[in-house]
């Protein structure tokens, strides 16, 4: 039976999961599986992007055929030629021996490679910024050589804003059942996988990456669909900024990652208290047993942690062999950009610890300590003191924040209005109902007071058409924006007045509390509804202090802070073209041209005033 899902009104999933793969090119372990996906558009002409794994042929196949109901199928745009991409071309071929085939000429190189039909008479070759009209839609093809293979190519449709990024931005796991990024909670339960797909498969092609990056600058994209894991339709900042950090081999944390190899039990006794010493000095640690944990997963932590400690026994006169393989493998995914330190053990001729510096010295922006400890079979209390200095010298990397001495002479003695972007906040949809008026806006400022009865406090700025909605009915829903929230919420209730915007105008879904007021049951984790008791006039803004009436969860995942939305929902500010000189809204990214700022500039998107605005570099 066919199973498919829908992408857009003309773009179909036909891909397929596998949860029965041992071993993804032979070495990654999947243990939740791996989707292999397919895309099928249904345009005046029709077009399927790739196929699938032979594990999954007939899946794939059915889907094909019900996603065409009988159409012929045009075009299959070939992007990669790994077999897991490519191993159903022949047998849709003899379905369909009408297509075309779609392709640079290496891809038609490698398909030549391997498989035996007759490809030249339906080929139909392109190469980069070439383009292909199939009705409502334009493809421009993106060559992306290396990423992962020589012949990679992407697909931008421009009219619909997606990019068909082959194995780019994929993801180890199976989808079961979403198919959306924004339907899982991705930074809990995928990333992990995501950077593990990405430092394990085109990890080693950082630069043939960032010139992808580049390209993809320069296009406007509302859809990523990879041809592995989740298709990302909001927020794709938040994988693209890590493929940022990624491709320049730049560390996501800071912390340190310790991998041991130990035969009894001796150096990893080492690897342990060099742990616990870090951990005293408040730096994060991580630690992988090279002979228990995949590779593959001790490569992705590589990645992400700032630096690496590698523990080791001497086995052979050599390195332990896991952790040979381990330090071979990270070398062949082009580690680099990291401090690294080195523990050795051995009986009577401890060599490991050159020999590790020897494969790690040959990777690039690799800094290692230049003292390794090194024990006799077991760490003896006189050697601890050699662990400290080790812990101490990662430690001289992780400064203590500057201590401020009792005089107060270091604080500056400014009110440096940044320093209320460190404050916690959450960011919420306040909403309230005047008669059949709806509206709502964006507050960050919802704090629960009392538990018995449940009160909760909102601070609303009285410019706001919901402050005088609430300060007359007394009554208001505050809906808890999750991670999930894309920036076009923030514009809909952040940007617009409702005085003379309805901003509920283009939402189809109705629902409310019991209080009549409505609330966002999209993108939202929880909403909560108070009924006023109080009032505190703070000048710009009322303080409303509530009990609360009604409150429930809507999903679990993680309500996005002021920081999360700066990090990864706000669009990154654009510098105006032609180097002209102006000042950048903070809040909203609003550009005002100009050498000057006026002291009570409003911005016209966010209506923040001038504090809010710095001048570009
Ligand atoms: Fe999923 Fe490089 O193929």
């Amino acid at each position: 039976m066919y199973c498919i899902k829908k992408v857009t009104d003309d773009l179909v999933w036909v891909g397929a999961n596998d949860r029965r793969l041992a071993l993804f090119e032979g070495v990654y372990s999947v243990p939740t599986g791996v989707s292999y996906n397919s895309y099928l558009l249904t345009d005046e002409k029709t077009v399927l992007f790739d196929t699938v794994d032979k594990a999954v042929r007939q899946r794939f196949l059915e889907n094909v055929e019900t996603t065409l109901k009988g159409r012929k199928l045009d075009y299959l745009v070939v992007q990669h030629v790994e077999p897991d991409h490519s191993a159903v071309i022949p047998e849709l071929i003899r379905q369909h021996p009408e297509i075309k085939i779609v392709c640079s000429a290496r891809v038609l190189k490698f398909i030549k490679q391997f498989y035996d039909f007759d490809i030249d008479s339906r080929v139909h070759l392109v190469e980069e910024n070439d383009t292909l009209n199939t009705g409502k839609h334009t493809l421009h093809f993106v060559m992306a050589p290396m990423v992962h293979w020589p012949e990679v190519m992407m697909t931008y449709d421009s009219t619909a804003k997606i990019l068909f990024s082959a194995d780019a931005f994929g993801c180890f796991g199976a989808l079961n059942g979403a198919l959306f990024a924004d339907e899982v909670d991705f930074a809990k339960d995928y990333m992990d996988e995501a950077r593990r797909y990405y430092s394990n498969i085109v990890g080693k092609y950082g630069t043939q990456v960032e010139s992808v990056l580049d390209k993809a600058s320069t296009l406007d994209i509302e859809m990523i669909c990879p041809l592995h894991g989740f298709v990302w339709r909001s927020n794709l900042n938040e994988i693209v900024s890590k493929y940022m950090l990624w491709s320049k081999y730049e560390p996501e944390e800071r912390g340190v990652m310790i991998a041991y190899a130990s035969v009894y039990g001796n150096t990893e006794n080492a690897a342990e208290i060099l742990a616990c010493r870090l951990r005293d000095k408040g730096i994060k640690t991580v630690i992988f047993d090279v002979s228990v944990t995949p590779a593959s997963e001790i490569v992705s932590a590589a990645f992400k942690w700032s630096h690496l400690v590698f523990a080791s026994t001497t086995y052979n006169a050599g390195i332990f062999v896991t952790m040979e393989a381990l330090l071979n493998d990270l070398a062949a995914h082009n580690i680099q950009n990291r401090r690294v330190a080195i523990i050795e053990n051995g009986s009577w001729a401890p060599t490991s610890g050159g020999l590790i510096r020897e494969i790690l010295g040959k990777c690039e922006r690799i800094n290692i300590l230049e003292k390794n400890v090194s024990i006799l079979s077991g760490l003896k209390p006189k050697q601890l003191s050699d662990i400290e200095s080790m812990a101490q010298a990662i430690g001289a990397d992780f400064p203590a924040p500057a201590a401020v001495n009792q005089n107060n002479q270091t604080a500056p003695n400014t009110v440096d209005p940044n320093t209320m972007f460190k404050l916690s906040y959450g960011l919420f949809v306040l909403t309230a109902r005047d008669g059949s008026k709806d509206n709502g806006c964006i507050i960050n400022t919802v704090m629960q007071i009392t538990v018995t009865p449940v009160k909760i406090t909102i601070g609303v700025n009285k410019a706001n058409y919901t402050h005088d909605m609430i300060l007359k009915t007394g009554k208001f829903n505050v809906s808890v924006l999750s991670e999930s929230a894309p920036f076009s919420v923030f514009q809909q209730f952040g940007f617009k007045s409702g005085k003379d915007t309805d901003k509920f105008a283009d939402s189809e879904e109705v629902s409310r509390t019991k209080n009549g007021v409505r609330y966002l049951s999209k993108w939202t984790n929880g909403v909560i509804s108070g009924e006023v008791k109080e009032s505190i006039d703070c000048g710009t803004h009322t303080l409303f202090i509530a009990e609360v009436n009604q409150a429930f969860s809507l999903s679990s995942d993680a309500s996005v802070t002021y920081q999360y939305y700066f990090d990864n929902i706000k669009p990154k500010p654009q510098p105006p073209k032609g180097n002209k000189k102006g000042f950048v809204c903070k809040i909203c990214g609003y550009v005002h041209e100009g050498d000057t700022l006026p002291d009570d500039f409003v911005c016209p998107l966010c209506k923040h005033g001038a504090g809010d605005f710095e001048r570009l570099a």
